[in-house]
């Protein structure tokens, strides 16, 4: 049954015995498959050195430590590693912390660990007199246990175990998730079933699929959650209460024998709502005393408590501007209240007007964050985080870096992503985010001249940030993938994997996650690996054209529809008429925002002639004929990547029907329903947009083709 499903029980679930059947994995343990064995060679090596585990020290980081290597190796290897307490005669693993016992210490050099931040490991072969010792040990149990997980990767994506000598460093301190779930069990903008916290306004008693969700996250290096939606509604109000708190606490219980510290999503009119006070006035001193008192009463139940995650003055939410106050005071007094106890305030700057009136010109809601936020540069405290989306808008199919990232020097930020598909296919569509976001990461915002790169300025490397990050909308509910599309659980798995190493490469995360989701087999490694990294621009190519964003149906935003932008009441976002589109942001004659960005990317935008083709229409409107770097003019441009794109899509398709019988039939058939409802809908997409720009500019098809 949905939701009661946990990795043990799944098998029986099934029907499948606990046996492993060649080539046939489950869609409920994700990356996790841990199938196996069957290639007598990897099978020799791997036994040699899994045999014999010894764990000396006791705590529940590292006891999720031991039982995951157990569960992996066992369920890989076919027989139970014998845990010992010290160390034999015999090749074996040894797990635990730096400057913990002799028996690590002596037999590594602590210097190695001077440098690596709290969450780093290392991990090593060693001989010790003729025996051979593999070494997992982390600064801290939090990476031992990423260490244990990086172990099971290795034997799972079939590398070699002798000669180790790997030292893992994570570059963002905090590497998040946010979940968007409501306690009435739906979660906002979710696409893949219902919540797997909530259902009837009570927290969920079934954590067995918690702590599944905690294992998937921490195998990644996730290291935070806030577990409800940024949108918090009057029951939500109440999880900081003692009403909740106690079940809030079993929640934070779970994740953190995994390493993950749990937040939450807090109303800014808290103090009204449940503290009977008339006013939430950030500056009143009735009100900095009643949030002393909640933070004080929630580490009564959560030691460990991570935080606030605020969206305040945004979308009709309440905030500091009610009385007159800005982002500043609002955060800060919040974070006074969670400062003794080492708590963090993660507060969005994913404010603007959301009742602008797109015919003034000289408002543009892209320049929101940067035009509230910028000037209120090193008047937060330090346990206040600013969480900027990673474009200026609403995690589009492609829209420019924010301008705000790198404009804050005294200020920490962290970067926001969306896991789940909000505009980009709802999970009906397959659309790997991971080359998007590394295109964010990569960025160069020229803050502090060359090298000031987006995952500098996040990783607090740029700005010796004291705290940053990376946090992204989780794309899981309690659907038994996880996720709806099965190969969707890859941008959970290239989220967290990029958080901890914005470096990877997309190729190698894509390797990464097909060989442990669907094993080894070159047809398979190779045709699923194209299909992910193609599948961003394929959407692109038949949804909305360079860079101008949104033309979905408001409201669930999914399905073509030019004009339909919710907050545009009074006229098109994106100017088209007869003659052109596209929305000038220019400082020449435009809303100005290009001036938002350090040079030279502001004169990049600003120049019609060195601007991207991809962000062409974001940035500058043009006629229908203006001709882009590609030698193609817009309105050509618009008709080729609509027709392109669904082929594209039926190419998809064709990848994944040559995989058949390489694939267990479950997982098979659901991802070929999922194309096939994505071919017949990028159909739709193309019809739309073709015969909506056709009309509009009179200009036909230079190949004939029929637009309708
Ligand atoms: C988008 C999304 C909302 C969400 C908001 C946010 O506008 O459609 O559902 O609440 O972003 O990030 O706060």
């Amino acid at each position: 049954m949905r939701g009661e499903i946990s990795l043990e029980n799944y098998k029986e679930n099934r029907n499948v015995s606990n046996e492993y059947v060649p080539n046939h994995g489950n869609e409920y343990a994700c990356w996790l498959q841990y199938n196996k064995i069957k290639e007598s060679a990897w099978m020799e090596e791997y036994k040699t050195w899994c045999s014999n585990l010894v764990v000396v020290e006791n705590s529940e980081v590292i006891n999720s430590a031991k039982a995951e290597l157990l569960r992996g190796i066992s369920s890989m290897l076919g027989f139970n590693p014998s845990v010992l307490m010290e160390p034999q005669q015999k090749t074996l693993i040894m797990l635990g912390t730096i400057g913990k016992t002799d028996l690590l210490d002596n037999r590594i050099n602590k210097q190695e660990f001077e440098h690596l931040n709290p969450d780093g490991y290392v991990i090593k072969t060693v001989t010790v007199g003729e025996h051979n010792r593999l070494l997992l040990i982390g600064k801290t149990e939090k990476g031992a246990l990423y260490a244990a997980f990086h172990l099971l990767r290795l034997m799972q994506t079939r590398k070699h175990l002798h000669n180790l000598d790997i030292i893992q460093n994570p570059k963002n301190p905090l590497r998040m998730i946010n979940q968007w779930d409501n306690m009435d069990g739906s979660i906002e903008r979710g696409y893949a079933g219902k919540s797997i916290f909530y259902e009837n306004n009570k927290i969920t008693t079934r954590l067995d699929r918690i702590k599944d969700y905690a294992r998937l996250l921490s195998s990644v290096g996730i290291n935070a959650i806030a577990i409800n939606n940024v949108n918090v509604h009057q029951v939500e109000t109440k999880l900081t209460t003692s009403e909740f708190l106690p079940d809030v606490a079993k929640i934070a219980d779970i994740f953190r024998a995994y390493g993950i510290r749990t937040f939450l999503s807090i109303n800014y009119a808290s103090p009204i709502q449940i503290g009977n006070l008339p006013t939430a006035d950030p500056l009143e001193p009735k009100v900095r005393e009643w949030w002393r008192e909640r933070v004080e009463e929630i580490y009564r139940y959560i030691p460990d408590f991570g935080g606030f995650l605020v969206k305040a003055d945004s979308e009709h939410r309440p905030g500091p501007f009610t009385y007159n106050r800005n982002h500043a005071d609002g955060a800060n007094v919040i974070a006074e209240a969670l400062n003794p106890f080492g708590g963090l305030v993660i507060w969005r700057c994913f404010v603007y007007n959301c009742l602008q009136d797109w015919r003034d010109r000289s408002t543009d809601r892209a320049k929101a964050a940067y035009d509230h936020f910028k000037p209120l540069d090193g008047k937060f405290l330090d346990n206040v985080i600013l969480q900027i989306k990673n474009g200026p808008m609403d995690f589009q199919v492609r829209e420019p870096v924010s301008p705000l990232f790198g404009a804050m020097e005294n200020t920490n930020q962290m970067l926001e992503f969306q896991i789940t598909q909000e505009y980009t296919g709802q999970q009906r569509h397959l659309c790997y985010l991971v080359p998007q976001w590394k295109e964010v990461l990569d960025f160069d915002t020229f803050a502090k001249g060359e090298e000031s790169t987006v995952k500098r300025i996040v990783d607090g490397s740029l700005f010796q940030y004291s705290n940053c990050g990376i946090t992204a909308v989780s794309n899981i509910g309690n659907d038994t993938n996880w996720t709806g599309h099965t190969l969707a659980q890859a941008n959970l798995y290239g989220y967290g994997r990029l958080t901890w190493d914005p470096d990877l490469s997309s190729e190698e995360i894509t390797d990464e996650w097909v060989r442990q989701t669907f094993g080894h087999d070159p047809l398979v490694v190779e045709q699923i690996g194209k299909m992910l990294m193609d599948s961003w621009r394929i959407y692109e190519n038949y949804t909305s054209p360079l860079g101008i964003g949104w033309m979905v149906n408001p409201g669930h935003h999914y399905g073509p529809n030019v004009d339909g932008y919710e907050y545009s009441v009074w006229g098109t976002y994106h100017y088209a008429d007869c003659h052109g589109i596209g929305v000038n942001r220019t400082v020449k004659d435009g809303t100005g925002y290009t001036g938002q960005y350090f040079p030279p990317n502001a004169q990049i935008y600003e120049s019609l002639e060195s601007c991207p083709d991809e962000l062409l229409l974001f940035f500058h409107h043009v006629p229908y004929t203006h001709r882009l770097k590609s030698g193609k003019t817009v309105i050509q441009h618009i008709y080729d990547t609509h027709f392109d794109g669904v082929e594209q899509a039926e190419g998809l398709k064709q990848r994944w029907t040559s995989l058949k019988g390489k694939i267990d039939d479950a997982r098979y058939d659901s991802v070929l329903k999922r194309l096939n409802e994505q071919i017949e809908h990028a159909r739709e997409w193309r019809d739309v947009i073709n015969t909506y720009f056709y009309r509009k500019s009179g200009i036909p098809d230079e190949q004939n083709r029929t637009i309708y």
